[in-house]
């Protein structure tokens, strides 16, 4: 059956009248919060809402806190028709998306700050990111009062840090994590994919290759981190293309290095392929 499409608001008085009466109501609400640019990656925490809440918002709005002066904060794609459209297969209550004047007024002064989980690795790399994440969906929790809130594992630190921050500031959400949705060859889906050259394309898939061949390793009885890592990095090296920036293996709570591999543990990598910033990981073991 055809769902009836979404109510696009854009202000946040709106939005509160809306969550007011859903809450009044005794909605349950499930919030997927996106930079938009969707994909089937995104539509499967939409699906998992769907199937979970009374009411579905769907926040699309591109943060400009948690880029860095030179990444793609300008250049990042806004398709709000085309996403849409197609939402229209799912039942979406309410697509948020509000202007950067709106959720950053002038004199705004206030930044979340997660420590551990947040600082090595996508921290390390892209200083203020983790931050600019927090603040964000911290706004976005507080303006959609949402009883559970979907993200992706795909970018399976920023889940640490959203749980993280949920913990220490009693925020009263349930964060469910789904599963990396992938093309059909494996490489994982993602917004920043468009950027790429057919080449860059082709060159990409060695990532999600080297993370599959990781944890086939494991399978097969490897339980010794550096000699998986060894066999991960010759793979990439085949492909120049590809410049790594981290790869290993870690805790999925911590996320410390492991030396053995003895219980559920990722591989988590980012390279740049050309200029596009591509991360992934892959449980091993557990
Ligand atoms: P964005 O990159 O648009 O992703 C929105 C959500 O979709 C995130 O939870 C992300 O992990 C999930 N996602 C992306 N690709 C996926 C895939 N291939 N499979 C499954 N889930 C996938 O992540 C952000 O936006 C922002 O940092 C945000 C949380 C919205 C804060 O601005």
């Amino acid at each position: 059956m055809p769902h009836s499409p979404p109510q696009v608001i854009r202000s946040i008085a709106e939005l509160r009248q809306v969550i007011t009466a859903a809450r009044r109501a005794g909605q349950r609400i499930g919030v997927v919060p996106t930079m938009g640019a969707l994909h089937p990656g995104h539509l499967s925490l939409v699906a998992a809402a769907e199937r979970e809440c009374d009411l579905v918002v769907v926040t699309i709005f591109v943060n400009p806190t948690q880029f860095g002066p030179h990444e793609d904060f300008q250049k990042y794609p806004r398709t709000l028709d085309r996403d849409l459209a197609l939402m229209s297969a799912h039942r979406v209550d309410v697509v948020f998306t509000p202007a950067v004047e709106d959720m950053y007024p002038p004199g705004a002064a206030t930044m979340i700050e997660v420590a551990g989980a947040a600082e090595p690795w996508e921290g390390a790399c892209r200083p203020g990111h983790f931050r600019g994440v927090a603040t964000i969906v911290l706004k976005l929790f507080n303006l959609t009062q949402p009883d559970v809130a979907y993200f992706g594992r795909k970018d399976l630190q920023q889940t640490l840090v959203v749980r993280q921050m949920v913990r220490d500031l009693d925020v009263p959400v349930e964060v469910r994590v789904c599963p990396t949705i992938r093309e059909a060859d494996g490489l994982a889906m993602s917004s920043r994919n468009a950027y790429l050259s057919a080449d860059d394309r082709r060159a990409a898939l060695v990532l999600s290759r080297a993370l599959f061949h990781g944890a086939e390793l494991v399978r097969g009885g490897e339980h010794d981190a550096r000699r998986v890592l060894a066999a991960m990095h010759k793979l990439i090296a085949g492909e120049p293309r590809v410049k790594l920036e981290y790869l290993a293996i870690v805790d999925p709570v911590t996320m410390a290095e492991v030396g053995q591999i003895d219980s559920l543990a990722y591989a988590i990598v980012a390279a740049r392929v050309g200029t596009t910033r591509l991360i992934d990981n892959e449980p091993l073991g557990g």
